[in-house]
């Protein structure tokens, strides 16, 4: 592995050494009851992957401009913009029109114009530290600083054990493995309904750092029609593609079942596919650890394609052509 990609791995541990300050705190809802995280791409994971740890949060992704269209659930709705760059326009976009509704409204940043807005403001903040990982790896410091705001004490300290837990070594042998594996094939990721945002965590790990078309679904929904594209004549035969299940030991016990009797199917119509056991004794090990496993296969990938992991040029390059600054790192 490149010593810069190595360089990268061993980071992951420790962004969850993270120690977030809040800065003008008086304007959070005490306990909020629910909260909009308004994020794109690799920012918006702070929110997913708390409610994959504590499925009982009330989060909403907002991946859009403005804010939802039905406003606020409760007075008590914390509405969060969440930027690693701080200049990602979506999420500019929801900042200021959450402010100018009035909502209680916190950003958790690396900088840039979101920063400025959340100070000039005096709203609440948190600030991470901007580093050489990129947004999408920058995922434990993202769900520190959410658990932080919402003050879930038990979360943070599972999310801290794991900069001990995390080992980079053995994930760079696992992803290797997995990375032969998938060599040549286009991945389709599958998890249970509720660990859909895992399953997109790998997709886009596959899709921005090993720079290969990935996708992502979930059982039972696919097994209702997705499965049926398989069956037929089509522009790339079966063989091109790699089914991953990832199972949780937290999944209902049909989703298991589902799994091999989706695998068997495929197996019979030429997809290859694999199965991968997540765990862990916490949530917060079982996640995150699935989530370093697919930046170390993603790592690996590129390398065995001799692509480049770490920049990525046309998210840089569709930002510029919008109009707005986007970084070395897509949006860092
Ligand atoms: C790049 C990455 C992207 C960015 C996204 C939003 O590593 O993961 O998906 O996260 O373009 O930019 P930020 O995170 O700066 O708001």
């Amino acid at each position: 592995m490149s010593e810069m990609n190595r360089g990268l791995l061993q980071q992951f541990p420790e962004q969850f050494s993270f120690t977030p300050v809040i800065q003008n705190r008086n304007s959070i809802p005490l306990q909020p009851v629910s909260v909009v995280l308004g994020g794109m791409g690799g920012s918006q994971f702070g929110g997913s992957f708390l409610r994959l740890i504590e499925p009982s949060t009330d989060v909403l992704i907002h991946r859009d401009y403005g804010v939802p269209a039905y406003g606020q659930k409760s007075t008590d709705t914390l509405f969060v913009a969440s930027s690693y760059s701080g200049n990602t326009e979506e999420v500019l976009d929801f900042a200021a029109r959450a402010y100018d509704k009035k909502y209680p409204l916190a950003a958790i940043t690396g900088g840039g114009a979101l920063r400025s807005f959340a100070l000039e403001r005096e709203l609440p903040l948190i600030e991470i530290q901007k580093s050489s990982i990129p947004p999408r790896a920058a995922i434990g410091m993202q769900t520190i600083a959410l658990a932080a705001l919402l003050n879930k004490k038990q979360v943070l300290a599972d999310l801290q054990s794991l900069t001990d837990t995390l080992s980079a070594q053995r994930i760079e042998e696992e992803g290797r493995a997995l990375a032969q594996t998938l060599l040549k094939k286009i991945p389709l990721i599958y998890t249970s309904a509720r660990n859909a945002t895992l399953g997109y965590y790998w997709k886009i790990a596959m899709n921005e750092s090993g720079k290969i078309p990935a996708f992502s679904n979930v059982l039972p929904e696919a097994d209702h029609n997705e499965i049926e594209g398989f069956d037929g004549v089509g522009p790339v035969p079966p063989s091109s593609f790699h089914a991953l299940f990832i199972r949780d030991p937290a999944d209902h016990p049909r989703i298991r079942r589902r799994m091999d009797e989706t695998a068997d199917l495929f197996t019979k119509r030429g997809v290859s596919m694999s199965m991968l056991d997540i765990a862990g004794s916490t949530g917060a090990e079982r996640y995150f650890g699935s989530a370093y496993q697919a930046l170390a296969t993603a790592l690996m990938l590129a390398e065995g394609y001799g692509n480049e992991s770490l920049a990525t040029p046309l998210i840089d390059e569709l930002k510029r052509r919008l109009g707005k600054g986007g970084g070395t790192m897509g949006g860092a």
